[in-house]
């Protein structure tokens, strides 16, 4: 199968989950509320997200320009997030959601970021984050590999071809442990939040059936605004800012 068949698979896959899963729905409502209080209004250019898979962010931020590896009738363009079609300081904000953990090279991405972005342009990431709580349930339930002592690959581009790659703990080896010294050099960190989602965990995302049902969706958020007070143990996702300097 190629890549493309195999996305594609997943893919329909995913949107009917969507589809028959109001519950996921409502909750990544909040996780894209949390996205959008990352963009800045004032800054020039457009709003692109790489890598949108079923293209959720739209529903919730209109002029966002969604872009995805592979071409789908709900998308704007196809593009690869190391190779941007985009002039130089043309873009005000790239959104990766649940895509940084699929980038082999972090540094080959954000340098072609740097390019693309306007001076403050902001990079905003949406993440698996890995805690005591979150790891079992990304470890041993979820398909791809959490990574959490493979090296990570600092390389400045990374030629084609690119295969497939996922490490789910990247974004908190980097972000959040900083694994990496002032790591990324030329950006800076406007934010790096780290909070409980066991109403994430516990509906079983796309791929597994929910364990709670709808109406008590309301007391797991309580519950997970309460635990996100310690997110080292509790935390299952996490959103980043990066700032172009
Ligand atoms: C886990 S899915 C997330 C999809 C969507 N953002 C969501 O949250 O439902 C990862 C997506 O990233 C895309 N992707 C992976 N590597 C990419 C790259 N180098 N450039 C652009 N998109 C990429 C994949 O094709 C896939 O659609």
């Amino acid at each position: 199968m190629t890549p493309q068949e195999q996305h594609q698979i997943e893919i329909q896959k995913n949107l009917r989950s969507w589809q028959a899963k109001p519950l996921l729905q409502e909750i990544y409502a909040g996780f894209y509320r949390r996205i959008i209080a990352l963009i800045d209004p004032q800054l020039p250019g457009r709003v692109v997200e790489i890598g949108s898979g079923i293209g959720n962010l739209k529903t919730h931020f209109p002029a966002a320009i969604t872009t995805d590896l592979f071409p789908n009738p709900w998308l704007d363009l196809v593009c690869d997030g190391y190779e941007l079609p985009f002039i130089d300081g043309s873009l005000s904000h790239l959104v990766l959601f649940d895509v940084f953990h699929h980038l082999r090279a972090p540094n080959a991405f954000l340098r072609e970021a740097r390019r693309v972005l306007v001076p403050g342009g902001r990079v905003i990431l949406f993440e698996p984050f890995i805690s005591w709580a979150s790891y079992p349930v990304y470890g041993l339930l979820h398909h791809e590999p959490v990574a959490w002592k493979e090296p990570i690959n600092l390389v400045e581009s990374l030629p084609r071809p690119r295969d497939y790659y996922a490490a789910q703990g990247n974004a908190t080896r980097l972000f959040f442990r900083r694994e990496i010294p002032n790591w990324p050099a030329g950006w800076n960190i406007l934010e790096a939040r780290a909070f409980a989602s066991f109403a994430y965990l516990f509906s079983g995302g796309y791929s597994k059936p929910a364990m709670y049902p709808g109406a008590c969706l309301g007391a797991m958020q309580r519950l997970d605004m309460l635990l996100s007070r310690w997110p080292r143990l509790f935390g299952a996702r996490c959103v980043v800012c990066l700032v172009r300097a």
